[in-house]
């Protein structure tokens, strides 16, 4: 069979090898197809597995040490299992992988540090009192040097410092180049399985926040974590977006110190900046995975300046503002924001999409509009549907917990549930007598 070379991006086959397919765009993509000789292999017959036989056993997991990390992970790291871990520059990605290493239970770390010297490395240690008798450093000219090799070394862990600066035997593109990083990956993803050793691979993100290089890296990997922060503060949010050995709703909160990444196990009222009597702020209790946060919503309202008014949020979405915002006109007459920018904040720089919020938000608008201060106590809890109908959020028995546990105010439940009661619920079933509920309280 003549030669046939086919993008491993999208599938387009050519008898030429082409530097850029002319179907994706993508450069180095291609690749030499089989030749005839193995394809007569495909007429042997596939074995099959009937699924009622498969061993269901729950994955064994190995302790990070680190309990933010573990939360987010499901639990522990799953041996052979491979993880990708983004986020900007100067995050503290690199510095994550000191303090995983050092509390790693197994063996020492292999890191394969592309990006930084070893005295960088070893500075760095030296400041989060890391332990650098655990980690092993390499950088190998081609990342098969160490996959080849994976026995003499006999890592518990393997670190990738970062995957664009790595190089594999199988693609001739420069580091960081879609076929090259695709190959790296590839090769690493063996390498995982065969030795049943977990592997982490840092990726750089591009300017619109996602990992670069081509998204099937992605898909390739068992788990993607993402690293983050807001502009200003010293808090890390770590989060999955893809997590084959578990959820990926759960958020891990870090504290950046002088001496590294802390875990905040309860974070409490750590995100709370209520000034006690200031108009348009409510406090809520948002869900992210399974553990309840006590979050304060801050809204501004005020006459635009512009011909038509603004509506800017930060860590809460774009969209349930504008529905909250036309919901509020339709339902308070005297609340008419057609000529007022309208911004949103979640205090402590975090990224909440949870419906539950809805109530506080609403509430925080009307507060900064009206100009009258929400009690500092209070707490709002509840979904605002089109017609202004309120509706219970999900795991309302835990956000009440926490809200009862931090805070010592009425505690706003939307919809009519029974699945909490005591003396500081109160049970609003319409946007309409929230408004009666807080004139009551005040
Ligand atoms: P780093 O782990 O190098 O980030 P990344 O690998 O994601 O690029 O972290 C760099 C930043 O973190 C740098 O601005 C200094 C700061 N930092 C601290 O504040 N405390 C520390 O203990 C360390 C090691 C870094
Ligand atoms: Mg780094």
């Amino acid at each position: 069979m003549a030669n046939q070379f086919k993008c491993t991006e999208c599938g387009y086959q050519t008898p030429k090898e082409l530097g850029r397919c002319p179907h994706c765009d993508e450069f180095g993509t291609f690749e030499k197809m089989q030749s005839s000789d193995s394809k007569s292999k495909s007429n042997d017959e596939a074995v099959t597995t009937n699924l009622a036989g498969v061993d269901t056993d729950e994955q064994t997991r190995i302790d990070t040490g680190i309990n933010e990390l573990n939360r987010v992970v499901g639990g522990g790291v799953v041996p052979g299992s491979v993880l990708l871990l983004g986020g900007p520059p100067g995050i503290g990605k690199s510095t994550l992988l000191l303090q995983w290493g050092t509390k790693w239970p197994n063996k020492d770390v292999l890191y394969i540090n592309g990006e930084e010297s070893p005295a960088q490395i070893a500075r760095r240690a030296n400041r989060i009192e890391a332990s650098p008798d655990c980690f092993n450093l390499t950088h190998p000219e081609y990342i098969e040097n160490v996959t080849k090799n994976m026995k003499k070394y006999d890592p518990g862990i393997v670190f990738v410092d970062s995957i664009q600066t790595v190089k594999s035997e199988e693609s001739n593109g420069s580091p960081g180049h879609p076929s090259q990083m695709r190959a790296v990956v590839q090769e690493l993803v063996e390498a995982a399985k065969r030795y049943a050793v977990p592997f982490v691979l840092i990726g750089h993100v591009t300017k619109e926040g996602q990992i670069g290089g081509p998204k099937l890296v992605e898909h390739m990997v068992d788990t993607v974590l993402y690293f983050d922060s807001s502009q200003g503060t010293d808090h890390r949010f770590l989060r999955a977006t893809k997590n084959r050995f578990g959820q990926t709703g759960e958020l891990g909160i870090f504290e950046m110190t002088a001496r590294g990444l802390n875990s905040i196990d309860d974070p409490g009222a750590h995100f709370r900046d209520t000034q006690k009597g200031a108009s348009g702020c409510a406090l809520s209790v948002s869900m992210e995975g399974t553990r309840p946060l006590l979050v304060e919503v801050q809204a501004l309202a005020g006459p635009t300046q512009y011909s038509s008014a603004q509506r800017t949020t930060t860590g809460y979405p774009y969209d349930r503002l504008l529905m909250l915002c036309a919901v509020i006109e339709k339902r308070f007459e005297k609340v008419q924001l057609n000529e007022q920018d309208v911004f949103i904040n979640i205090a402590g720089g975090l990224q909440l999409d949870d419906p539950g919020l809805d109530l506080a938000a609403t509430l925080s608008i009307i507060s900064s509009f009206a100009d009258f201060p929400i009690q500092s106590n209070l707490v709002a809890m509840g979904e605002v549907g089109l017609t202004g109908h309120l509706r219970t959020p999900s795991n309302i028995e835990r956000r009440a917990e926490e809200a009862r546990r931090l805070t010592d105010g009425p505690i706003l439940i939307g919809g009519e549930t029974d699945r909490v009661s005591g003396d500081r619920i109160r049970k609003i079933s319409t946007l309409d007598n929230a408004r009666k509920v807080l004139d009551g309280l005040s």
